[in-house]
């Protein structure tokens, strides 16, 4: 049961905002997955069968980084997805942004440019002091209606995610629903047997607290990726820093160094750190052992001997929570851990929940069945969060609006 209202409570033909979630992993400025843009063309689908005159509000990227692009791309795979055309301004709430609103007519789509370009979408603020930036103000009072389906992005506190429900009538769309309700804290399972966690991805700031949060109920995290470094780091190797004019580690470090050493001593019995590491050399994958390492170049994967540690780890465990990829799967070359790891959890009969939306997209790269996991969500923070038992600042206005 929701305790906030969903499109099943929406009258029909409405104007309407929806907020999705269809950042992708982009690769030379080309969108790489649309595992996204499948579910939420689901939600879209179903409000034109009640034909309303929607418009949808995304973002993809972070301002600095390369997957920081123009949402254009993005409304041609949707609408591939949705069998209609999807028209997209490259404006979000300016004067050309308002003229396309003004124009929509009721079973019309349109993608509005990335929220992230517009001032007052970031940073991450009160969800009051959101609901009075101009970004809200002005697109609502342009709908009869705002619709969040980007479960995704339902952690973080900005303007198209907190501010609306505060100032306008909101719902909770099908992907929001549904990744809501499945994706269950792990404290409220149980299990008779080992229950291990991956983790590992870039987006280490969302992964580190999480070994603290879940030390009573998971029996081992096998870390990898980023955060596999810092805690590599914090254990006394030359590791876990931006060379080469990376921007991964050193910030994250700064932040969070004293959380990661502190979990490192509470929990060491806990954390397996990887033992080799995988790197490019002359374009060869190339391993050396973590001991004694000094860094000078950037790790790709996780070496042989700690796949084969985290695999025999994965086959003799009763539940596996997977969170971020231990390796740059992208590259042929550093998806060894990655899919080792994902094929083994596929092939033991456990429980098994693979989430973090770029991990996901390894599944589909490297031809494993989705089936064969328990459960695999779009999302990633806020997948992680869900597990936690931690609320969703998304969820939580959608209820407080709800109350309205
Ligand atoms: C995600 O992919 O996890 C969401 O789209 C949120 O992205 P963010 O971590 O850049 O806020």
């Amino acid at each position: 049961m929701t305790s906030f209202p969903t499109i099943d409570d929406l009258d029909p033909r409405q104007r309407l905002l929806v907020r999705i979630d269809v950042n992708a992993p982009v690769e030379d400025g080309v969108v790489q997955d649309d595992r996204r843009f499948a579910r939420h063309a689901e939600t879209i689908r179903e409000l034109l069968a009640d034909d309303h005159a929607i418009a949808l509000l995304a973002h993809q990227g972070r301002p600095g980084r390369a997957t920081f692009v123009s949402l254009e791309q993005h409304a041609a795979i949707l609408a591939d997805h949705l069998g209609q055309s999807v028209e997209f301004v490259a404006d979000t709430y300016g004067d050309e942004a308002l003229s396309s609103i003004e124009h929509l007519e009721h079973g019309d789509v349109l993608l509005l440019e990335n929220v992230r370009m517009c001032e007052g979408e970031l940073p991450e603020e009160e969800p009051d002091v959101k609901a009075e930036t101009k970004l809200v103000r002005t697109l609502a009072t342009s709908f009869d209606a705002y619709v969040n389906d980007a479960y995704a992005t339902a952690h973080r506190s900005h303007a198209s995610i907190v501010g609306f429900p505060l100032v306008t009538d909101a719902y909770a769309g099908r992907v929001m629903e549904q990744e809501y309700r499945e994706n269950t804290a792990i404290r409220d399972r149980e299990f008779d047997g080992t229950v291990t966690m991956i983790l590992g991805g870039t987006k280490a700031e969302d992964t580190i607290p999480v070994v603290e949060q879940l030390a009573d109920v998971v029996d081992q995290f096998c870390l990898g990726g980023v955060i596999g470094e810092l805690f590599l780091r914090a254990d006394g190797h030359d590791l876990g820093y931006d060379v080469d004019g990376m921007d991964l580690f050193d910030h994250q470090w700064a932040n969070h160094s004293e959380t990661i050493e502190r979990t490192l001593e509470a929990h060491r019995d806990r954390l397996v750190l990887p033992t080799d590491l995988a790197y490019e050399d002359d374009d060869n994958r190339v391993e050396v052992l973590v001991e004694g390492i000094v860094k000078d170049t950037s790790y790709l994967d996780i070496g042989s001997e700690t796949i084969d540690r985290y695999t025999n780890l994965v086959s003799t465990s009763d539940a596996v929570y997977v969170k971020g990829a231990v390796g740059v799967f992208e590259d042929e070359r550093f998806a060894d851990g990655t899919v080792a790891i994902l094929s083994t959890i596929a092939d033991t009969d456990c429980f098994s929940v693979v989430g973090g939306g770029d991990t996901a997209h390894s599944i589909v790269l490297y031809d494993l069945d989705e089936k064969d996991f328990t459960r695999v969500s779009i999302a990633g923070g806020a997948y992680v969060r869900a597990l936690t038992g931690e609320s969703l600042v998304g969820i939580d206005v959608l209820e407080r609006g709800g109350q309205k």
